[in-house]
């Protein structure tokens, strides 16, 4: 694996999701792995999780990090080709990539949608000028339309609370959030449950219609109380419109906000979330905290599917240099 920015880039699920959980039972037998190696992790947006776990996680497989928060405390980008930088911006993408490389082995970036340009978003610009720009391979710590790491962890976690022989049903719910949101961590989620062993739906408001790459041949139920019906898990995740693109469309819909009454109907659903999570706007103090959330388990296991990731890279690197 040279590159991890999308479920595509996964050879085998399955050997890669064994492989999580065997690092999960001793994190450090891999420590001698990345000795003398570098990972560089480039944050353009805020992160807690992504950015702890993959520190970890690399430090966990024996190698150093840098980490660099771009606009803070280094110059901020511009990624027009052939601009006129005589603007705000002080650095070109093409150099601040090529400089990165010459300094690490590997290279995590985290770089949100504009959510303005539905068009430039959605063709992952900046990833993508990085990625080209860059000689070393690359980790999505989130990008525009994406979050595999997330979505990785996601069914490390469905996995681990899953024992039965039938699939289970996963339902991804939309949720009321103050604020628009990008459709990153909704679509990777997407992307991923449709090629794991599941029953995967998809509730939302009309309006919320994700992109169809994302969704095509997924159920998709305009009925939240109907989508709940017998679900064994609820990921609750709130997202912008794409049509509408960027918007909270037509106002914010706090019906959609789940409570333990609505959770009946369901298998004695587990909740998952991603976090960060506004409490009592997204989803209610008693659902997270409560007995079948299993939503610090999910931050957990971003620990593990990183350091799966980084370990196959690893291993890539090793074996062509
Ligand atoms: N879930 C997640 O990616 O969290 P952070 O934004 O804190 O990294």
């Amino acid at each position: 694996m040279l590159k991890f920015t999308s479920f595509s880039d996964v050879e085998n699920l399955n050997d890669l999701i064994q492989e999580a959980l065997n690092i999960k039972r001793n994190p450090l037998q891999f420590q001698s792995l990345g000795k003398n190696k570098t990972l560089g992790l480039v944050f353009l947006n805020p992160s807690l999780r992504t950015r702890l776990s993959t520190e970890k996680a690399a430090l966990n497989l024996g190698m150093h990090v840098i980490i660099i928060n771009v606009n803070q405390e280094s110059w901020a980008w511009e990624i027009r080709d052939g601009a006129v930088m005589n603007g705000t911006k002080v650095e070109h993408i093409k150099d601040a990539a090529a400089v990165i490389s010459q300094y690490c082995d590997l290279v995590g970036i985290r770089c949100f949608p504009s959510l303005t340009n539905r068009e430039e978003d959605y063709n992952e610009q900046l990833l993508n000028q990085f990625i080209t720009y860059c000689s070393v391979p690359v980790i999505s710590l989130e990008s525009a339309t994406r979050h595999p790491l997330q979505s990785f962890a996601d069914l490390l976690t469905i996995t681990e609370n899953w024992h039965r022989p039938e699939r289970p049903k996963v339902l991804l719910t939309w949720a009321p959030h103050i604020k628009p949101l990008p459709q990153a961590v909704a679509n990777s989620f997407s992307e991923w449950m449709r090629h794991a062993e599941v029953d995967f739906i998809i509730t939302h408001p009309r309006g919320y219609e994700l992109h169809p790459d994302f969704t095509t041949g997924t159920k998709i139920c305009y009925n939240q109380e109907e989508g709940l019906q017998k679900a064994d898990f609820v990921y609750v995740k709130n997202w912008s419109s794409y049509h509408e693109y960027g918007k909270i469309v037509p106002a914010n819909d706090t019906e959609w906000l789940l409570n333990k009454e609505k959770l009946a109907v369901t298998n004695n659903a587990k909740i998952m979330h991603c976090l960060p999570v506004r409490r009592n706007v997204e989803l209610i103090d008693e659902l997270i905290d409560g007995e079948n959330s299993i939503i610090l388990q999910q931050s957990h296991n971003r620990l593990f599917a990183a350091q799966g990731i980084i370990k196959k890279m690893l291993e890539q690197i090793l074996t062509t240099s």
